[in-house]
């Protein structure tokens, strides 16, 4: 196949599950990690045993310059991609008046000014393959609903939702699709309900692969959020 993805944040948890899912299917994967060295190692070691192809790249999305040395890296392995699954997302739990200036900022940084940049800037490296960019929100963002339990990290959620139908709506004419899903409860989370889930179980890193698998292989499906969270904050 040799189709190029690159998925950020790809040394833990659902990322780095869909890294290896999308190696196994025979795409080349470009891993983002920052602080995760050692397991985005081991994922290098794993999977090129296995003989898939994966590359790993180290950047810090703190600020504009970090990034910049970042897509330097990208720039040196690829100029060309199929697909960019933007997973990177930091959380915080607490309402806005219980949300530090500082946190704020962080949460600002990593889950918007960080997206806008990458999207921005790699929207080249998928036009001639007329690709697809997924980024991950978080479910509850379709009903615009206030939010005093992570609410700033759920305002840039929404705003990210809002930027990618935006992207989608600039670059509708180059056949380039960009897309949400947003989990809720993902297994491994940091974080888990105290009342029962809807469907009584969270959900599977498995759930959120298949979703991403379905959104690489259509051509008309675009500016969406789907929802991949079994039925939490319906
Ligand atoms: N887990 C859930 O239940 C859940 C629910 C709803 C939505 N989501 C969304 O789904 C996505 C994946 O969730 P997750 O729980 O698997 O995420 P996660 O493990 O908490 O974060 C993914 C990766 O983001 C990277 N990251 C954080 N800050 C960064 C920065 N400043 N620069 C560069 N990388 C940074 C980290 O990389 P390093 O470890 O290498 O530092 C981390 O491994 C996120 O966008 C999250 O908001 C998750």
């Amino acid at each position: 196949m040799n189709k190029k993805i690159l998925i950020t944040g790809a040394a833990k948890n659902v990322g780095a599950y869909l890294a290896e899912k999308l190696c196994e299917i025979g795409y080349h994967v470009i891993l983002h990690y920052n602080l995760s060295s050692y397991e985005a190692r081991e994922i290098f070691t794993k999977c090129r045993k296995k003989g898939y192809q994966l590359d790993v790249i180290q950047g810090d999305f703190s600020t504009h310059q970090y990034i910049n040395k970042f897509l330097d890296q990208l720039r040196e392995k690829t100029q060309n991609l199929d697909a960019f699954i933007h997973n990177v997302g930091d959380f915080y739990v607490g309402s806005f008046l219980n949300t530090p200036y500082e946190v704020w900022n962080k949460l600002i940084q990593t889950n918007l000014t960080a997206s806008f940049i990458l999207l921005k800037e790699l929207v080249p490296f998928l036009l001639d393959q007329k690709g697809h960019i997924i980024c991950m929100g978080f479910a509850g963002l379709n009903g615009n609903r206030a939010d005093t339990y992570a609410s700033a990290y759920s305002l840039t959620k929404q705003a990210l939702l809002f930027m990618v139908k935006s992207f989608a709506k600039e670059v509708l004419s180059k056949d380039l699709k960009v897309n949400m899903i947003s989990p809720g409860y993902l297994e491994k989370s940091v974080v888990m309900p105290k009342s029962e889930l809807p469907m009584k179980r969270v959900g599977k890193f498995e759930d959120i692969f298949q979703t991403v698998k379905f959104l690489l292989n259509q051509n008309y499906i675009t500016g969406q959020n789907i929802e991949v969270a079994g039925g939490v904050r319906l």
